[in-house]
């Protein structure tokens, strides 16, 4: 199906007038909207656009096992030089074209050797190894890579990979799914503690290190006392979980309180480690949920999935939605969460220079759609456009965001969901070779960085 360029400008044009309805509806804005040095981009991660899972020498990672269901995997074991070359290749390029990389180093693929190993993330041996791998990353690529990430959302590597078990390793109690193994009250927050300490130890160097983490708004079901308070306890096992004792160096005391001798201790001198060890926050917002306080509590079948108890939904029992519907169940249209979410970690952490690093929406992969149609993706526009509204209200308000990354850049694996959904700025034709088209999102967001 082949697509030429003038037809793309055509659409380029149908783009805009059918978005003009949102542009309507909040005040004119654009790149000129923003301060003078925030940053703007897009987001990929290896995983989830490279490929070559079984070439150049590239071992399994635990998202390769899970995913097929079935070298080393540390610094110490050797370096591929094909990786290293691969990397260097991508972010020459990415200087070449006048862009900026910011790098996570750590998105969830861990080495399946590890796992295999020592348990990965539940054994604290994996700080040292990580630590290892870190300053390799700097020692490699930190001549040109200035802005490093430690972790991509920690919060989803432990909550879905030893919680829910639906993410690799797949751990979890038997009560909660049908997992092999796991214990879904204990090694979430084990895990969890390690990431945090993996995250804590990895020294500044050449440049400035930061975290990604993911989390919801959060609105009370109802305008009572016990809504707001479950509302808090579940930002708290969200993002506070690693947010609080990144900044102040122990966990909430909500977190410490409802999960009890669960949550490991932090030393003294980890928690000297841990306070301000960030020098900006990467914020991961999709969607915000409704809470509500969760009255009969069982306490046989614990897990970390019921440890807030609140009660998350994105519809009321009323029937009213938090927002619009998307071809996600939990992904529902909530554009004012980003402002309320900035303020809320602008007035509970201390105002961090703050980097959006994931924000967009998926449509279902319709195999059926001509290539053309497939393109016209304005709820996208419309979903970006209304959240960088909400965006711009919140740096108005004194919250000190540098930086806003859509996600994504192209379609990819978007990991258990894996091809049935597109976030992509750009389409990729999987049946035609990886074909790539621009969107109607692509030329509107070169359009809004030009106004
Ligand atoms: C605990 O989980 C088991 C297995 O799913 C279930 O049969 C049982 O009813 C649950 N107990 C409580 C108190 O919820
Ligand atoms: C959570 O809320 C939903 C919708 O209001 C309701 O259907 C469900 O029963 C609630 N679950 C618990 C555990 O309270």
């Amino acid at each position: 199906m082949a697509i030429n360029r003038a037809l793309l400008f055509l659409f380029c044009f149908l783009a805009i007038a059918n978005t003009e309805a949102t542009f309507k509806k909040y005040p004119p804005l654009g790149r000129s909207s923003f301060p003078k040095d925030f940053v703007f981009g897009a987001g990929s991660a290896a995983y989830q656009y490279e490929g070559g899972a079984f070439i150049d020498g590239k071992a399994d990672s635990i998202w390769d096992t899970f995913t097929h269901q079935h070298p080393e995997g540390k610094v110490s074991g050797g370096v591929n030089a094909l990786g290293v070359k691969y990397y260097n290749n991508l972010i020459n390029e990415i200087l070449a074209k006048g862009m900026i990389p910011y790098v996570t180093i750590f998105h969830w693929d861990l080495p399946q050797a590890l796992e295999d190993e020592y348990e990965g993330f539940r054994n604290k041996k994996i700080v040292d190894d990580f630590l290892d791998y870190a300053e390799f990353l700097f020692k490699t690529f930190g001549d040109r890579v200035k802005h490093w990430f430690t972790l991509n959302e920690p919060y989803t590597y432990s909550y879905y990979g030893y919680g829910t078990g639906t993410m690799p390793p797949g751990r979890c109690s038997n009560y909660i799914g049908t997992c092999a193994a796991g214990d879904s009250s204990t090694e979430p927050y084990i895990v969890t503690h390690h990431l945090i300490l993996a995250h804590g130890a990895t020294p500044y160097q050449r440049g400035q290190i930061g975290v990604a983490l993911v989390t919801a708004w959060i609105v009370p079901s109802t305008l009572t006392s016990k809504s707001e308070r479950a509302a808090q306890r579940a930002l708290d096992f969200m993002v506070g979980w690693f947010l609080h004792p990144m900044t102040y160096g122990d966990y909430p005391m909500t977190v410490q309180a409802l999960a009890g001798k669960r949550v490991p201790k932090f030393t003294a001198e980890e928690t000297v480690m841990l306070q301000k060890s960030y020098d900006f926050l990467g914020v991961n917002y999709y969607t915000a949920f409704f809470a509500s306080n969760v009255l009969f509590y069982n306490n046989v079948n614990i897990s970390v999935t019921t440890d807030n108890h609140a009660n998350l939904t994105s519809v009321k029992d009323n029937g009213v939605a938090i927002g619009q519907a998307t071809a996600l169940n939990w992904l529902y249209v909530y554009p004012k969460g980003i402002e309320d979410l900035m303020l809320y970690l602008k007035d509970n952490y201390g105002n961090p220079p703050i980097y959006i690093t994931e924000n967009g929406i998926a449509e279902a992969n319709n195999d059926k759609l001509p290539v053309q149609e497939a393109l016209k993706d304005n709820d996208r526009i419309e979903y970006l456009y209304s959240h960088l509204f909400y965006l711009s209200k919140a740096i108005k308000a004194g919250v000190n965001v540098k930086g806003y990354f859509v996600w994504s850049f192209m379609d990819d694996f978007e990991w258990d969901a894996g091809f049935t959904i597109r976030f992509g700025m750009y389409y990729i034709d999987y049946k035609n070779g990886l074909k790539r088209y621009p969107k109607y999102s692509a030329y509107w967001y070169k359009k809004f960085l030009q106004t």
